[in-house]
């Protein structure tokens, strides 16, 4: 069969697919130096496209996984990208077409993909308790190998996980060596079973809960405090009945509130608060830190529909509205559900990270994508979340930027003191850039960038890996007292 992909706009310019696992040893500097000390791996993942679409469409987070891989080692940065050749890789190989059709729904499949499990494998990667994971929600990880990022086996840890699938966004506590992670719709597409966990320094289940969601939703990421868990609902929903008659697996509900789920980090089903507000969504959040008898959550938020490309049951389609960086405050001293919500700042921005080590803790640093323009172009800013103040990088160049990944300098460095390591995409010249910016000082411009010759199509998240974290399996890093 001929394999020709469709024409349409997500496949256009930077967009087409590449569909190439690339090995290079030894990047190309182009200016500046990377700083000693630097030592590591930065593991990524995005989506790229095996074969054309059976249904000749795409959305932008459909897609079969590609992972990607940094290591820095005393200056000589190597890079590698590989397949994720899970289930669905494997047996469209064999195929060599497409056997997946709607995104998530599996009643537009081709009937040769039977038994084959649909996870993609292309949203995240993970390092805990000395193993390297590839992460999609709608599935349970894949092992990879951290030197080579060749796929090994799909994971339950040793049946001890029963949910059908997990986040894509789990939560890595470095100071603990705990792993905090969930699944939605649980029990398989459409159910309203919630799971969450907590994996301890050895990898093993330590903590387990079950609770039910206000609807099949999605929840694409959630947020922990040292004391608490937080689990946003917004209104896209799944309808079993609905895929049957071939709808997008997700719709989106705006006559639905937004609920959020705050219980304790060690809590039961019967610990949980919920509180209701304004229909709004948001994929990922940057922090929750609890102060008292209060819970702030601080997030991408949009005042409507994030994934405008989900329509509403009777079909209509929402108009864009850009995220903005907002605190939710969750009082559990108060007798109502309601919550206060407020901007943290006014520009928009997106792909939150904090300085990883600061998750869950009281903060001052976020890390976003921001000053994102018409003509494709954007870049990275650094917002103070205590007084809004934002300041970023304005390269002034035809240049797009994957979400950022904080460093710290030293393991014991103060919060926010390190380096912002960024993919850019140069869009005039069709290939892409790594850089490393001092997170302390963004507007300066990048302390070095080094040349890929070739095209990193799109990551979504990714970890950074210490180099001696890689090699006990375990983070020796701390927190100001
Ligand atoms: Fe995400």
């Amino acid at each position: 069969m001929d394999i020709q992909f469709p024409n349409i706009p997500l496949y256009q310019g930077w967009g087409k697919p590449l569909r190439t696992e690339s090995t290079v040893d030894g990047l190309e500097l182009i200016e500046g130096k990377v700083p000693e000390g630097l030592n590591g791996t930065w593991y990524r993942a995005g989506p790229d496209r095996q074969f054309p679409p059976m249904t000749g469409e795409d959305i932008f987070i459909d897609g079969e996984g590609m992972m990607h891989m940094f290591r820095f080692d005393d200056g000589h940065v190597s890079y590698r990208s590989r397949w994720a050749r899970n289930a669905r890789f494997l047996a469209q190989e064999k195929a060599r077409r497409s056997l997946f059709g709607r995104y998530r729904n599996r009643h537009t499949d081709d009937p040769e993909s039977a038994g084959v499990h649909g996870g993609t494998a292309n949203t995240n990667m993970l390092f805990h308790a000395g193993k390297l994971t590839v992460l999609k929600e709608d599935d349970l990880p894949y092992e990879v190998d951290p030197d080579t990022l060749e796929t090994g086996p799909r994971t339950d840890f040793g049946g001890k996980v029963t949910s059908t699938s997990l986040s894509a966004h789990p939560k890595l506590d470095l100071i603990r060596n705990e792993l905090l992670t969930f699944s939605f719709q649980a029990k398989g597409d459409g159910t309203t079973d919630m799971a969450f966990y907590i994996f301890g320094p050895d990898g093993e289940v330590a903590h387990e809960m079950w609770f039910t969601a206000p609807w099949a939703g999605v929840v694409h990421d959630f947020a922990i405090t040292e004391s608490h868990i937080v689990v946003p609902f917004f209104p896209l929903v799944t309808t079993p009945d609905a895929l049957k008659q071939g709808s997008s697996f997700y719709e989106w509900h705006d006559d639905k509130q937004t609920h959020v789920a705050v219980f304790p980090r060690r809590g039961t089903a019967e610990d949980i608060r919920w509180f209701k507000g304004p229909t709004t969504s948001a994929g990922h959040m940057l922090n929750a830190v609890t102060d008292g008898t209060k819970v702030h959550l601080d997030l991408c938020l949009y005042a409507g529909n994030c994934f405008p490309f989900f329509k509403t049951p009777d079909g209509r389609t929402s108009d864009p509205v850009p995220p903005i960086l907002s605190r939710m405050t969750f009082d559990l001293a108060r007798n109502d559900d309601s919550f206060e919500t407020r901007p943290i700042t006014g520009r928009p921005g997106e792909m939150p990270r904090t300085d990883d080590r600061y998750q869950g803790r009281p903060y001052r640093w976020g890390y976003l994508i921001m000053a994102r323009a018409n003509d494709g172009t954007s870049s990275v800013g650094r917002v103070d979340v205590t007084s809004g103040a934002v300041e970023s990088w304005e390269h002034g160049q035809k240049i797009s930027v994957h979400e950022p990944q904080f460093v710290p300098r030293a393991p014991d460095s103060p919060e926010g003191v390190g380096w912002l390591l960024v993919i850019l995409n140069r869009l005039d010249q069709g290939h892409s850039e790594l850089a490393v910016l001092d997170a302390e000082r963004l507007a300066d411009g990048p302390v070095a960038r080094l040349h890929l010759p070739v095209r990193v199509r799109s990551t979504f998240h990714g970890s950074w890996v210490p180099e001696d974290a890689l090699r006990t399996g375990r983070y020796d890093m701390k927190v100001a007292a």
